[in-house]
């Protein structure tokens, strides 16, 4: 049956400026690196992202190696998108990033011009599209030098293929070096693909500054510690949960007794607060005027709803956000 989005779907998320761009963001985007695989089933990958887009989700990041197998991902998002979205190519944000291993041999990884293009070109191919709006360096490479890297961006937008570059994971002062590069060139950094959470919080300490300082954005991965800062390990490890999944990068053993406390006491804060830790968990991150998104995961649709309802509460006050550190510190 053909899909036809809610017509209400910008009723109530909120859209946030991206740095000193004209691009707004939802609160709220998805992202596609676990649960649409090859390995995955269409039908629940196809469910989540109607699931998104009818809440008022315009943005899906993507990169080349998401999968598994790496590549997938992206043929899974192309397949949905040529079945369900291609009328409403204009309302959506769509990113993808190379940086990580995708191919063998000395072109496929890390950072030149070679293995920018040549993986963007395949992402295209896979993902059936002319452009994708954001396109992001993975991670810093630290042999190639960082001008050959910004100029394969900056060619990357002049040449038609994204609207828009980024960086992730890359520390305070090379965010404000390769800032100062894309400037030079022409081509602003929109924004950077940092991880944030309650129990990852290394932006605090300087890179949100070198964001605020040159009007880039931040969307953050992993906000829920993926699927930590939930209820869902209180109760033990369930079956096909990401701490059950091998090959991911949630372990068991970073499920301890210590974070297991404070997530119970997080919990009763965000329940007095009308909030599910989950929906706690992403305003938290969120408070920064710095961030402009929270990139969630999710295996299935109710996870995205209830994301969705993040920013419903009133925002923090003062004793709540001590609450949330005494917490962390172990102070219970
Ligand atoms: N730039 C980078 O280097 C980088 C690295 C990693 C991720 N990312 C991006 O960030 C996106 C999000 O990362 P993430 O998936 O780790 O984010 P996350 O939102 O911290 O974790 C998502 C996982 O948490 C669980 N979950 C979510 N909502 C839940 C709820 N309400 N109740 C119980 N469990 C819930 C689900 O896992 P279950 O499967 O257990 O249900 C879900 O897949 C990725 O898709 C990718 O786009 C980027």
């Amino acid at each position: 049956m053909t899909y036809q989005p809610r017509p209400d779907r910008y009723d109530t998320l909120s859209y946030r400026r991206c740095g000193h761009s004209g691009l707004k963001l939802p609160a709220i985007s998805l992202g596609l690196w676990h649960n649409f695989g090859g390995v995955d089933r269409l039908e629940n990958a196809r469910t989540l992202l109607r699931t998104a887009f009818d809440g008022g989700i315009t943005h899906f990041d993507l990169a080349n190696n998401y999968g598994p197998p790496p590549g997938s991902a992206e043929e899974t998002f192309g397949r949905v998108l040529a079945q369900d979205f291609l009328p409403y190519r204009d309302e959506l944000i769509i990113s993808s990033k190379a940086g990580y291993g995708m191919w063998p041999g000395p072109y496929g990884d890390w950072g030149s011009r070679k293995y920018l293009l040549s993986s963007l070109d395949q992402s295209l191919r896979r993902m059936k599209l002319d452009y994708v709006d954001i396109f992001y360096h993975h991670r810093p490479d630290p042999e190639t030098p960082l001008e050959e890297t910004m100029a394969a961006l900056d060619h990357i937008v002049r040449s038609g293929r994204a609207l828009y570059v980024g960086l992730s994971n890359y520390p305070a002062a090379l965010t404000r070096q390769a800032a100062g590069l894309l400037r030079s060139l022409g081509t602003p950094c929109l924004i950077h693909q940092p991880k944030y959470s309650m129990y990852e919080r290394w932006i605090e300490a300087e890179l949100l500054g070198v964001l605020r300082e040159e009007g880039i954005g931040a969307i953050v991965f992993s906000p829920l510690a993926q699927g930590l800062l939930t209820d869902k390990y209180l109760r033990g490890i369930p079956e096909g949960s990401r701490a059950a999944t091998p090959g991911t990068f949630l372990k068991p053993d970073q499920i301890t007794p210590v974070k297991l406390e404070q997530i119970g006491r997080l919990g009763d804060l965000a329940r007095a607060r009308g909030q599910t830790l989950a929906q706690m968990a992403l305003a938290w991150v969120l408070r920064h005027s710095e961030v402009t998104s929270a990139l969630i995961g999710a295996s299935r649709p109710a996870q995205i709803t209830d994301a969705l309802g993040a920013l419903d509460a009133p925002a923090f006050d003062s004793g709540e956000l001590e609450r949330i550190e005494q917490i962390l510190s172990g102070q219970m």
